[in-house]
C-alpha cells in the first residue's frame, strides 16, 4: 500500500558525493545513493543474500553488491548482473531546501 507520506531522511550536506550510504529511517535500513545531482533510494539488503549495499561499489547507476558482486539499477532496483535476481524496492525521493525526504510505503 502506498501513501503520501514523504519522511525527513537527513540533511543534503551528509549525503555523499556519487557515492551510497546506508541510513536508517523509522526503523527501516535504506541505502542512499547519489549520482550527479541525482538522489536515489532503495532498500540496502541486497535481494541475494545477507549483505549491505552501501558497503559495495556504486558505478553510474550500477551498485554492486559486496558479498557475490550481483549489480541492481538504483533508479528503479531492477537486477543488472548475475547472481541477483530479485528486484530491490526502490522509494521516491524529493530533495526540499537542504533536507532530503522519502517516500517510504
Ligand atoms: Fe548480494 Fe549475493 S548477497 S549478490
Amino acid at each position: 500500500m502506498s501513501n503520501d507520506k514523504w519522511i525527513d531522511a537527513l540533511g543534503t550536506d551528509e549525503l555523499p558525493s556519487d557515492d551510497v550510504v546506508g541510513i536508517s529511517v523509522e526503523g527501516r535500513d535504506i541505502a542512499l545513493y547519489t549520482v550527479g545531482d541525482e538522489v536515489y533510494a532503495t532498500d540496502n539488503m541486497c535481494t541475494h543474500g545477507q549483505a549491505r549495499l552501501c558497503d559495495g561499489f556504486l558505478e553510474g547507476h550500477e551498485i554492486e553488491c559486496p558479498l557475490h558482486q550481483g549489480k541492481f539499477d538504483v533508479r528503479n532496483g531492477q537486477p543488472t548482473c548475475d547472481p541477483v535476481t530479485v528486484p530491490l524496492r526502490s522509494y521516491p525521493v524529493r530533495i526540499e531546501g537542504s533536507r532530503v525526504f522519502l517516500q517510504l510505503d
